[in-house]
């Protein structure tokens, strides 16, 4: 089965990807973690009535004793008072040093149950086996965990990698198509920041994406999870290369903010990140493939993804909500550019009227 592996020495663990592995899930976990006698399945209320079961029977197969903890899904979840049911959790299934939290969901599960794993008792195994693109794709990837607090997101956490990442992707086929477009928005990003010939790739197959061609879909997420992992491993704790994960990033997370969040998802927001980061590398004449802007607005376009700012958000309010982004408190915006299609730069010498003109010029 097509796997990918994470390279950080002591703490390097395996992707892997395929259809039907939640079936097989008690296996790959013996395998990965043979000392492991107790699992606590971390899920929601989603993801919990359709592959719930066949996770627990497949771990108890494999002789594992196993407890099963469901939170509402939503962001709203990925709180600490979820953190401190969580613990209670863990302690009434009889989790030990050696025992095993299995996070089945999408990225708020990935972010709230690596966080109550990276804690409890100062930290045990994890693995994820996620159910969105998104979190496929990204967020299961990387090491980063943690909660939100009422004054932002993920403002309290902790990095820890999982041992072990499971990617079943038969379960793509209940997630809904918008889930399934904002994900694909992570997918186009690592593209353009790592490799042109992905790109093309998504561009000739992007009917096939649509309809979730299987061998298609596994393509797209083993070469993603690679251009990730790699990232990561060059920079596991965020000091320089990583940033360019923040491609789109930047102008992305001002929309999520200024329509206050539960206006459009994360990706959807990212897409028109990306839109905006590409007008900005033309204002400024980073761009050295003027035809990539074009061509990103028509992939993202036939994805379902927006293009355009949403009505209403203009330069000001964002602005404003770029100012109020923590990562932009400490210092100036450093801008994530395309250079052309899989190379960007970063750049922290953006004057405020280039991107004003960028962001008049994706007006929705
Ligand atoms: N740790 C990281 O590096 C990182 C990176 C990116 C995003 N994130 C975090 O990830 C979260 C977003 O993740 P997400 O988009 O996966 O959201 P999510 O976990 O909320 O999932 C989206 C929705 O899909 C449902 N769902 C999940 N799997 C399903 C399936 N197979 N079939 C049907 N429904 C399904 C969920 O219940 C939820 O309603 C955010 O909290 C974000 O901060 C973390
Ligand atoms: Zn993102």
């Amino acid at each position: 089965m097509p796997q990918v592996k994470v390279d950080l020495g002591e703490r390097s663990y395996t992707i892997v990807i395929e259809r039907g592995l939640t079936a097989k899930l008690g296996s790959l976990v013996q395998k990965a973690l043979p000392k492991a006698r107790r699992a606590l399945i971390i899920t929601d209320t989603n993801v919990a009535p359709r592959y719930g079961d066949q996770a627990k029977a497949s771990l108890e197969a494999a002789g594992i004793a196993v407890h099963k903890a469901t939170v509402p899904a939503g962001e709203a979840s990925k709180s600490l008072a979820q953190a401190y049911n969580l613990y209670s959790s863990c302690i009434n299934a009889g989790l030990e040093r050696s025992s095993v939290i299995i996070a089945l969901g999408g990225g708020v599960i990935g972010d709230l149950a690596g966080f109550v794993a990276a804690t409890y008792l100062r930290g045990i195994a994890f693995v994820q086996v996620p159910t969105t693109l998104l979190s496929q794709v990204d967020s299961s990837i990387g090491g980063k965990t943690g909660v939100d607090l009422p004054q932002g997101k993920n403002l309290v956490g902790a990095f820890h990698q999982p041992q072990l990442v499971v990617v079943d992707l038969d379960a793509l086929s209940s997630l809904p198509r918008r889930e399934l477009a904002a994900g694909m928005a992570e997918v186009v990003k690592h593209a353009v920041i790592r490799d042109a010939g992905f790109l093309h790739y998504l561009e000739s197959t992007t009917d096939q994406i649509l309809s979730l061609d299987p061998s298609v879909m596994g393509a797209v997420v083993e070469r993603n999870c690679q251009i990730k992992g790699e990232v990561v491993a060059a920079d596991e704790r965020e000091s320089g290369l990583r940033a360019i994960l923040n491609f789109g990033h930047t102008v992305g997370h001002a929309v999520e903010a200024s329509m206050g969040f539960g206006g459009w998802l994360h990706g959807e927001c990212v897409a028109v990140g990306m839109m905006a980061a590409t007008a900005l590398a033309t204002e400024t004449r980073i761009l050295q493939e003027p035809e990539l802007r074009a061509r990103l607005e028509r992939l993202l376009q036939r994805l379902g993804l927006p293009i355009r700012l949403p009505q209403g958000v203009n330069a000001a309010t964002l602005a404003d909500a770029m100012q109020r982004d923590k990562k932009v408190q400490a210092g100036r915006i450093h801008w994530v550019l395309p250079v052309r299609a899989g190379e960007v730069t970063v750049t922290p010498n953006v004057p405020w009227d280039a991107v004003q003109r960028a962001l008049e010029s994706i007006r929705g």
